[in-house]
């Protein structure tokens, strides 16, 4: 598995980051958990995403702890959630972001988080109120990021914009290498900005390639009541392009990858198989931007 650059931050991803927010004790225990991520990172996933605010926090971070115990020398690279302001405050607070940061890097035991996903959120978490907190926090934002990073607590920062006018309001800061956001076949939102990020050196993650796990062969197969809609366009969609059903998780996966601007899709899995699965789509993948805009012009078009 080639590592990707995330723009042109100097931060190498695996193609595949392990989202954790779906790893829970109650579904799977301890000593199943650490070698489903040994297992991930003897097959080149390095890249592991993970946030203080997810229940299944303390248990990851377990995990990853057991993981290292038993790995030592391990290199792995780090994405941590991090929400300032956040919805019960108003403005953007420097000291906040740092605590926040510097909690986080003991929470995962490390010295560094590689990326931080940034999110600004208000109450109401709508634009009318986020973006004039984000067009007044630039200087500070940059200040703090400055001296974090020379502290060599950070790697780079991308955001997690909510809308697509945040996006392109946050992609103007110098201090934002890119975004780590929704990007699969029923989520396309934030496609018109890759072409200027990948000229602009800025990076993207995509989040949830299966769509939480409605974007897979077995969606089509049991197709019920509550997935009918997204089935139906899912299906227009392979038929188009002459995609067997079989291959829909598959196809699901890669299919973010195709744009050179996106370095990872960020995935969660519980086990061993679905890893395995996973872990073949992306096998020899390449960027491929003809294949990308094809793809999502068949998926803009599917009826819905
Ligand atoms: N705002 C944010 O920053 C934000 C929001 C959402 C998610 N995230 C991050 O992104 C990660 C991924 O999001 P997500 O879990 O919602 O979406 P996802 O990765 O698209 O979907 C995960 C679902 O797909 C299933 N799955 C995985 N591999 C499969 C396979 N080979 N065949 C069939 N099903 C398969 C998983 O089942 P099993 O669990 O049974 O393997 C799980 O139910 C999260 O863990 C989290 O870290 C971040």
């Amino acid at each position: 598995m080639n590592n990707r650059e995330f723009g042109q931050s100097g931060i190498k991803l695996s193609p595949i980051t392990f989202g954790s927010m779906r790893l829970d004790p109650n579904r799977i225990e301890l000593e199943a958990a650490v070698e489903l991520l040994t297992y991930l990172y003897d097959s080149g996933v390095n890249t592991f995403h993970s946030s203080h605010e997810y229940e299944t926090d303390s248990f990851f971070c377990q995990v990853m702890q057991q993981f290292r115990a038993r790995h030592p020398g391990s290199e792995i690279v780090h994405i941590a959630k991090i929400g300032a302001p956040h919805f019960d405050e108003d403005k953007f607070n420097s000291a906040k972001l740092v605590t926040l940061i510097e909690n986080r890097l003991q929470q995962l035991d490390t010295e560094q988080i590689d990326l931080v996903q940034w999110l600004v959120r208000h109450q109401p978490n709508d634009d009318q109120h986020r973006l004039p907190i984000l067009a007044e926090c630039q200087a500070e934002l940059g200040e703090t990021w400055a001296q974090l990073q020379k502290q060599g607590k950070v790697g780079a920062l991308a955001s997690f914009p909510y809308s697509v006018p945040f996006a392109e309001a946050v992609l103007q800061f110098p201090t934002c290498s890119g975004l780590v956001t929704y990007l699969n076949l029923l989520e396309l939102e934030m496609t018109p900005f890759l072409e200027q990020m990948e000229h602009a050196g800025q990076g993207y993650v995509a989040i949830r390639p299966l769509g939480g796990g409605l974007i897979t062969t077995k969606t089509l197969v049991q197709k019920n009541e509550n997935t009918t809609n997204d089935a139906d366009k899912l299906e227009a969609m392979l038929t188009a392009l002459e995609i067997p059903v079989a291959d829909l998780t598959k196809f699901a996966v890669q299919f973010p990858l195709l744009h050179p601007a996106v370095a990872s899709v960020m995935v969660s899995v519980t086990s061993i198989n679905h890893a395995a699965e996973i872990i073949a789509a992306v096998d020899g993948i390449k960027s491929d931007r003809t294949a990308f805009n094809n793809i999502l012009k068949q998926a803009e078009y599917a009826p819905i």
